[in-house]
């Protein structure tokens, strides 16, 4: 098995800090997040790089991520997975203008920089990009219409970039459904009995680990698919 260069944004909690700690004893794993190297690095294996890279700030994070991939002498990746995201549990008619713009940066303007500023290392590799969306684009969520609208934009800019890209770097959407981490609770939402439903993230890691290997885009990963045996029957990146 080949050992992948492999960058996750969004590194330091729940489902992407679940698929860093699943990839770096096969990989180089490179995670991104918004807190201070102090904050996070007792919670990421010993070999994972870290880059501080606050995306609220899209522009300014895709060339933080840039500069140090460049200072750790990385110019080529095999992966990249924009995971990252954030969202704020309102009523939509009392959201506020700045909340709107901050889950709209943080999950697609972010991204979209992002995806243009790791082309070139991505292209060198032959690599493939991975959005992490969710069944929110389709589905809406209640008291999240922001964050759904702003999954639904990566599932058009997926397929987008994936048609542009031909040839070059694979372009894949992963859309997971619910996940018992803290993003909710970050958003101001008390999710109470429900989340016991919802599948662990290491789990969805594993199920987006599968999902990456096949890259097959758009693909729904759901409490159903984890039923079918999503997780245990699943491959791992190679
Ligand atoms: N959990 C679910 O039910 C669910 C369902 C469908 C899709 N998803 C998607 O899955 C992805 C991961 O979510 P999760 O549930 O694992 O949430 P999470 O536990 O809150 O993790 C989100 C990650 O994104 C980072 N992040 C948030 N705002 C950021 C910013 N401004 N700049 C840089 N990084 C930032 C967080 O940093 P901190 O550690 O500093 O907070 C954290 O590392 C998200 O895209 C989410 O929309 C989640």
């Amino acid at each position: 098995m080949a050992r992948r260069k492999i960058l996750v944004t969004g590194g330091t909690d729940g489902i992407g800090l679940e698929l860093v700690r699943r990839l770096a004893d096969r990989h180089d794993v490179i995670a991104t997040g918004r807190r201070p190297r102090g904050q996070v690095a007792a919670s990421l294996p010993e070999d994972v790089i870290y880059l501080q890279a606050d995306q609220s700030a899209p522009e300014e994070a895709a060339q933080a991520i840039v500069r140090g991939l460049l200072e750790h002498n990385q110019s080529r990746l095999d992966h990249a997975i924009l995971n990252a995201g954030t969202g704020y549990a309102v009523a939509p008619q009392t959201e506020t203008a700045e909340a709107i713009r901050r889950t709209l940066d943080v999950n697609v303007v972010s991204a979209i920089a992002l995806a243009h500023a790791l082309f070139p290392f991505l292209e060198r590799a032959e690599g493939q990009l991975t959005f992490i969306g969710s069944v929110a684009a389709r589905r809406g969520s209640s008291r999240f219409s922001s964050y759904a609208a702003s999954k639904a934009a990566l599932d058009g800019l997926a397929r987008a970039l994936g048609a542009e890209w031909r040839g070059t770097v694979r372009v894949q959407v992963l859309h997971p459904g619910p996940t018992r981490t803290a993003i909710h609770a970050k958003a101001g939402l008390e999710l109470g009995w429900i989340e016991r439903f919802f599948l662990p993230p290491e789990t969805m890691a594993a199920m987006l680990e599968t999902a990456i290997q096949r890259g097959r885009s758009p693909e729904t990963l759901s409490l159903r698919r984890y039923l079918a045996g999503g997780s245990m029957f699943g491959s791992r990146i190679q």
